[in-house]
């Protein structure tokens, strides 16, 4: 076999003369009456290399090739004729009179053509990935991917972050998933737990002194998939020791300005700024949600005192039972149709809802509307002004517990956003998002779950009041714990932790672990706290989401070489799998429900 002397993307016209070998995929051959066309194709680019009919043993072997065979060509670079060159490509100019060409592999013809993507053939693109991953764009995203791991990783050890590899096999790390499990050979009936992150782990770290860690590390969840969600996904992980929020800001929002720079070529005002920060009850007052889109307006407002004494009974009992009521002024959404209107049930219903409240004022000054029957005219005059309602704007309304609403309104904006074309796909609205709760109480199950993992400090002023642990005292602290969001999605997430032990075992009796459990679960860790800890508070972004964003891709798999199914299931290599009988005698299993 000859030796590749270029790639298939970097042949110009400043290469003419030269004799290369090149090797690479059969992107297309056209046969021009004896004149037979190959356009040539690996990860750098498409060349094209013509067969000329005087050359009757090439060109005979290129009349057989077809697309997607392996083939190795030799020969002469010249400039395409008069007319003929291609702008668009980047090897556009030239093209390449082959004097040899050699076979190196043949190739069936595929079960989907590489450049006929659509959602329908997912499947199919899962199960023969190693081909959808020959598609440009893929290999971009993937090329991308690269770029920014090694961006990261450059930019952080600069800075003096050390890269520390920590286990795979692990215990148990709750950040709110189920774990997924991996029985020991040795020891049968005992498990090691993949990490949900490595968050106990770089906290021992501080407590053994590397004071700025990092790691690209995979973590492990057993969750229900979204299209931001993968069960095994990427982190960019950190942990400092000693040093304040605001240094730790500093340095993550510089390494974003650094990858939007580098990648996307941009500078983004508020990494100028600094990105602005935002109250995790604003958030909620104004977006309904952590983890608000700030690319367009549309705030929710709160109508409760509207209608606390309204005739609408539904809106009024919600107010009476503690609830809320909600509004979003859609500008210029006066028009929708009947029709468009009740589709937006399909928004709400999720959350409970039968469907949306909805009002707008007329041309003659006169109201429209599903509840304007029932409003006075001083509620109308109110609603109004909160909302800043002019004529031919929609309003929409719905009214019930606080969680329900602000979930439902949330995603009515975004909805709302969407159809009236508001959100520019080439903005990117970084916030950071603090003072989080540091417990959420469940009614349903009377008892605390930790906001992000039970690591989590409450706030200084706070630790007095936590410790003594009085349940009314406890739905009102407050934690070190701060979220990055960009475009409504959370890239990051992190906090300040916990560092004493007393304030450890305080949070793990607030959420009704007990000694036992959490001597077994994390004995560990409670003992490493009395032997030394420094202050110590860390960050872990979503690579993923990342590279979601900043290739615009709509799924998380799209920017994974191999990702999982809904399902959780590799649909390439068919797992999860069955295990043999003598693998399960092995690590004294017994399966009792087969599939
Ligand atoms: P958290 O659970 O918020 O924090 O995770 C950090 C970030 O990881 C990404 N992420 C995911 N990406 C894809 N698929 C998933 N299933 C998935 N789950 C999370 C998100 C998220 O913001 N140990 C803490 C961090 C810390 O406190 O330092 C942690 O893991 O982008």
């Amino acid at each position: 076999m000859k030796k590749r002397t270029h790639n298939c993307g970097e042949l110009k016209a400043s290469d003419l003369e030269k004799h290369v070998v090149l090797m690479g995929w059969v992107n297309s051959a056209r046969d021009h009456g004896g004149l037979i066309f190959i356009n040539l194709r690996d990860r750098y680019g498409v060349t094209q290399v013509v067969f000329d009919p005087s050359n009757s043993k090439a060109s005979q072997i290129a009349s057989t090739v077809k697309n997607e065979y392996v083939l190795s060509i030799s020969g002469v670079v010249r400039k395409r004729p008069e007319g003929l060159a291609n702008p668009k490509m980047p090897t556009g100019e030239i093209e390449i009179v082959c004097d040899d060409i050699e076979i190196l592999s043949k190739a069936n013809p595929l079960p989907f053509q590489l450049d006929e993507h659509s959602e329908a053939n997912t499947p199919i693109r899962l199960k023969y990935r190693y081909l959808d991953l020959r598609r440009p764009v893929m290999q971009q995203v993937l090329m991308t991917r690269h770029k920014v791991a090694q961006l990261v990783r450059n930019y952080l050890s600069y800075l003096g972050y050390l890269e520390i590899e920590t286990p795979i096999l692990m215990k148990t790390t709750p950040e709110g998933a189920r774990d997924f499990l991996v029985p020991s050979r040795l020891e049968p009936g005992y498990f090691y737990a993949l990490p949900q992150s490595p968050q106990t782990i770089k906290q021992i770290l501080m407590i053994s002194g590397f004071d700025k860690y990092f790691q690209l590390c995979r973590c492990f969840r057993d969750e229900d998939l979204r299209a931001d969600r993968q069960p095994e996904f990427t982190q960019i992980d950190i942990e400092t020791s000693f040093m304040p929020i605001e240094d730790l800001f500093r340095d993550m929002q510089n390494m974003m300005s650094l990858l939007w720079k580098e990648i996307l070529g941009i500078d983004i005002p508020e990494f100028k700024n600094n990105i602005p920060i935002m109250s995790y009850d604003h958030a909620m007052a104004h977006y309904g949600c952590d983890k608000p889109d700030l690319r367009f307006d549309m705030k929710l407002k709160d109508l409760s005192s509207v209608f606390a004494n309204s005739e609408f009974k539904i809106f009024k009992e919600a107010v009476a039972k503690g609830g809320i009521v909600k509004a979003i002024c859609v500008k210029g959404a006066g028009l929708l149709s009947r029709k468009e209107l009740d589709s937006l049930v399909d928004v709400v219903s999720p959350f409970g809802f039968p469907g949306v409240a909805w009002c707008k004022i007329q041309a003659d000054g006169a109201w429209q509307g599903s509840i304007t029957k029932t409003l006075s005219d001083s509620e109308k005059e109110n609603i109004k002004k909160t909302l800043g309602m002019e004529q031919g704007d929609l309003t929409l309304i719905l009214g019930g517990k606080n969680k329900a609403v602000n979930s439902a309104m949330s995603d009515l904006r975004l909805f709302m956003g969407n159809k009236m074309g508001l959100i520019d796909k080439n903005k990117y609205a970084f916030t950071w998002i603090t003072d989080f709760p540091l417990l959420d109480y469940n009614e349903e199950d009377g008892r605390f779950y930790a906001m992000h993992h039970p690591f989590t400090s409450p706030r200084d002023e706070d630790v007095n009041a936590f410790i003594r642990g009085n349940k009314d005292d406890l739905k009102k602290i407050r934690a070190k714990a701060y979220d990055l969001v960009c475009n409504g999605m959370e890239l990051g997430g992190g906090s300040q932790r916990i560092h004493r032990e007393d304030v450890q075992k305080a949070m793990f009796k607030a959420l009704s672990i007990g000694d036992k459990e959490a001597q077994e679960k994390f004995g560990f860790l409670l003992e490493a706290l009395t032997y030394g800890t420094p202050p110590h508070g860390g960050v872990a972004f979503g690579l993923d989401r990342i590279i979601m964003i900043l290739t615009g891709a709509s799924s998380i798999r799209d920017v994974i070489a191999f990702p999982k199914t809904q399902k959780a299931t590799d649909m390439m290599l068919g797992s999860p799998s069955p295990a043999n009988s003598e693998q399960l005698k092995e690590l004294g299993i017994t399966i009792s429900a087969k599939k």
